[in-house]
């Protein structure tokens, strides 16, 4: 018993480490899934020029919210909020998922790239859009 509960500790103080390493190296290939995929055309700093609006603080944003940005009508009325599942269904099928945007047609199936891409659009979203009443 002596040495289980030490044991029993270093494993509890273990699995967070794990985690965190585990989440780290989602982001990690997410961010090099979105240099391929999307960086072309998203800059993350909203400081930055680029041709589609800037993604950091997407998670629970509101669609079309980015105020000098010029979106397509279909996305600027579309209502909707960048939630997990909504950031999916725009990887998988966005011009099926949402008709009359203006975003040329990505179709990113696999699950575990979706997975990777949203860690990382996750870990660049600091601001927690959830409490802002949109
Ligand atoms: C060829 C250029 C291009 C590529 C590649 C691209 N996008 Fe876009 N994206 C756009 C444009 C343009 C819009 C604005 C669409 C509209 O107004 O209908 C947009 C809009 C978005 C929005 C809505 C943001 C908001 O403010 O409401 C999200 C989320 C998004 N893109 C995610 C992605 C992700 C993730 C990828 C990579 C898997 C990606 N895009 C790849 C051009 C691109």
């Amino acid at each position: 018993m002596r040495t289980l509960i030490p044991l029993a500790a270093l494993i509890l103080a273990a699995a967070p480490a794990v985690a965190d390493t585990f989440e780290k190296v989602k982001i990690d290939a997410g961010a090099s899934l979105f240099d391929t995929d999307c960086r072309r055309c998203h800059a993350t700093d909203a400081t930055d020029p680029s041709y589609g609006p800037p993604l950091e603080n997407v998670l629970y944003r509101a669609a079309g919210s980015i105020e000098d940005y010029d979106y397509s009508i279909a996305l600027e009325a579309s209502g909707i909020v960048w939630t997990p599942a909504a950031l999916r269904a725009w990887m998988e099928d966005n011009d099926g998922f949402m008709p009359g945007t203006k975003m040329r047609h990505v179709g990113i199936k696999d699950r575990t790239v979706q997975d990777f891409i949203l860690a990382y659009l996750t870990s660049i979203s600091t601001r927690d859009n959830t409490a802002i009443d949109q």
